[in-house]
């Protein structure tokens, strides 16, 4: 699944934020933006980051801790109901074993 956000679409951002500035901090790290599950595992195992925080997917995923253990399907982000409107998008993805996923 592509991730519906990535510093890579930002040429204004660091090629590798993680390392221009996990390097510099003595500070815990929370990496963010277009993390996978894989991209996130391997992102821990660099080194660099103690946790990885997940948006979009969480969002479309309201078991997303669960979908990751299980290594199950995610449901895909709908960025057409992101920021604003009403509760459509917010409240209303399925979880695993409904709709039969
Ligand atoms: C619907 C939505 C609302 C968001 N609102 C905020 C916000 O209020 N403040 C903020 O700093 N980031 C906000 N973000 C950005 C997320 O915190 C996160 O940085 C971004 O989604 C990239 O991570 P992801 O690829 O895991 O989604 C929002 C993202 C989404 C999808």
């Amino acid at each position: 699944m592509k991730v519906p956000f990535s510093t890579d679409a930002f040429p204004q951002y660091p090629a590798d934020a993680i390392e221009t500035f996990g390097s510099i901090s003595r500070h815990p790290i929370i990496a963010n933006c277009g993390y996978t599950r894989d991209s996130g595992e391997a992102e821990i195992n660099r080194g660099l980051a103690s946790m990885i925080s997940y948006g979009s997917l969480f969002l479309a995923n309201p078991d997303l801790p669960r979908r990751f253990e299980l290594n199950s399907q995610l449901n895909a982000p709908d960025r057409a109901t992101m920021y604003g409107g009403n509760d459509s998008g917010y409240i209303d993805y399925p979880f695993l074993g409904s709709e039969g996923n």
